[in-house]
Order: C-alpha cells, then structure tokens, then sequence
C-alpha cells in the first residue's frame, strides 16, 4: 500500500482523479514558512506521478489562500543563517516555479480570502487561475520595504500589462478578484460561493481529454514561449513527436479513427471518447 499524504502544512484529499492541496497554516494565514515549502516539493513530486491523480487543485485553509512568504520564519530567522537560507530559498522558488509552471498536469489555483506578495508565483505558475470575486490581491512588497523578488517581478511581467504591473508594485495597493480577472492575471472570477464548484466543473473537464496531450500542449505554450520562431519550430516539432510516442492511449490515432471511420464525434466540438 502507498504511503498516505500526512504533511504537517498541506493537506491533501484525492476524489476521483483530482488532488485538492490545501496550504494548512491557518493560523499563520498560510505564510509560507520553509517547512510548508519543503512538504510541497515532496508533494508535488509525487502528485506527478500518483496514477490516481490527473488534475491538482492549489488552495488554502482558513481565512485566505496565502499571505505571502512568511516574514518571521522565512525572512528575519534565516538572516544570519546561510545555509539555510540557501536551502530555503531553492525548495521555495523548486515547488513554487520550478515544478508548478511545467507540472506534467494540469493546475488550478482555486483562491479565496486574499493573496500577497510571493503567493503570486504560485498562482501564476499554475495553468488556471478561479478566484473568488472579493478575493484581496496584493503585491505588498513596497509596503514593508523591499522588492517583489524571487521570481514574482519577472511571471508579473510575463503575465500581465505593464502599466498594470508597475501600478500595483509601486503603490502595493490591494484589488479583488474582479479587477484581477480585467488584468488577466487569473483565468476568472467567480462569486464565493461557486469558487469550489466552479473550479470543480473545470478539473472534471480536463479529466476527460488525454492526459499526454495536456501535458504536452502545455509544456509547448509556456517553453515555446521565450524561444526564437526557428528554435521554436524545431522544438515544437519535437515535442510532437514526444507526446504521440509517450502516449500510451494512442490518442491521435483513436480520435482520428473515431470521427474519420465511426463518424461518432466531431473534434473541433468535443473530445474523442478514451
Ligand atoms: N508572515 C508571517 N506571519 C504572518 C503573515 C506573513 N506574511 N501574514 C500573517 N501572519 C501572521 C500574523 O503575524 C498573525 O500571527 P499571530 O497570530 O501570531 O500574531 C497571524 O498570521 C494572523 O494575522 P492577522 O494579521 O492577525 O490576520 P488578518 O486576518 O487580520 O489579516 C493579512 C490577514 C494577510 C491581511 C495580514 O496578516 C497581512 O497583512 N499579512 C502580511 C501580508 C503580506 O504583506 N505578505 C507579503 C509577504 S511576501
């Protein structure tokens, strides 16, 4: 038997193909301390590759999705300590980045209550983003004297306008979930009390289309996106042939066979029968 998902800052809850991860530091309004990011690292890693899993879906407990990285066990209590700060920040920028933003399934970040300052990464790392229209959103970094660092400053400036970018880093003011919706920083904005099924409805979608080519169309988008048109044809062509060859379902074929021969679905409408 596999070993259970018992972690002391994240919870997990596995319901038919999707992994509902929840931040659980409520107290602490989800401030992401080393030890929460040290369990999300393993978390991740073997989310990827637990077969019950094909969708994962980022919350948090209590009042608000996350505030932040947590400014006392993060920051202060790692001052003076270097290597533990080195560690720290590497497993932080591993799970939140690194892994999230190439995750070989889906992601959504379901957010509620509020987001600040280094949750950005992660909710813009994931491939959508549901968020509670009076959800708080705030790059609060200005307000406590420093930069918005680690990666947020740079996935801020590859996801959203500019003039929204530098607005909401130079004054550090909040704005909810509608507003966040205007600026495409999330996928949508929901009322509060259809985050979880709104959210639901999309992981449920996904689960029906095939897996490699969610893998692959999105590994595509986001690598694709900082190359060159010549290293990006080379590489797409590549990563065509990768996903038809580690699909073990055979999804090109079937699809082809079931609307070309069966004449029983229509492609650019729906999604072949697996
Ligand atoms: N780091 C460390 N601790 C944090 C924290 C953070 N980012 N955010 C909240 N906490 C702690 C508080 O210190 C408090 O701890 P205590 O109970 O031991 O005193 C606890 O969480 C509850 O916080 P509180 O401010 O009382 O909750 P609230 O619901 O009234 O407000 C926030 C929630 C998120 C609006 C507010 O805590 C806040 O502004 N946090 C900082 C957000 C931020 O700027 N993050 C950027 C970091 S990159």
């Amino acid at each position: 038997m596999s070993k259970p998902y018992d972690y002391e800052n994240v919870l997990i809850n596995i319901d038919k193909g999707i992994a509902w991860v929840s931040l659980n530091r409520p107290d602490k309004r989800n401030a992401m301390s080393p030890a929460l990011n040290h369990d999300m690292v393993e978390v991740l890693s073997r989310l990827e590759t637990d077969a019950d899993v094909g969708v994962v879906v980022l919350g948090g407990e209590g009042k608000g999705w996350t505030a932040g990285m947590d400014l006392s066990l993060f920051f202060r209590d790692l001052d003076d300590k270097p290597v533990e700060r080195a560690v720290a920040h590497r497993e932080t920028n591993q799970w939140r980045w690194n892994h999230l933003y190439t995750f070989s399934k889906p992601t959504i970040a379901m957010v509620h209550g509020f987001c600040f300052g280094g949750g950005f990464t992660q909710l813009i790392a994931c491939d959508f983003a549901i968020a509670a229209e009076d959800a708080v959103f705030g790059l609060s970094e200005v307000n406590w004297g420093i930069i918005p660092a680690g990666i947020v400053s740079k996935a801020l400036m590859d996801c959203i306008p500019y003039r929204d970018a530098l607005d909401l880093c130079l004054t550090g003011r909040t704005f909810d979930g509608k507003e966040a919706d205007r600026m495409r920083l999330i996928t949508r904005a929901v009322p509060a009390d259809a985050l979880r099924a709104e959210t639901e409805k999309l992981a449920r979608s996904l689960l029906k289309l095939n897996p490699e080519a969610l893998r692959g169309t999105k590994q595509a988008l986001k690598v694709s996106r900082g190359m060159s048109y010549d290293q990006a044809g080379d590489y797409l062509a590549a990563k065509f042939a990768e996903q038809k060859f580690r699909d073990v379902e055979g999804g090109y074929a079937k699809g082809i066979s079931q609307f070309i021969d069966e004449k029983s679905y229509r492609p650019a409408f729906e999604a072949y029968s697996r």
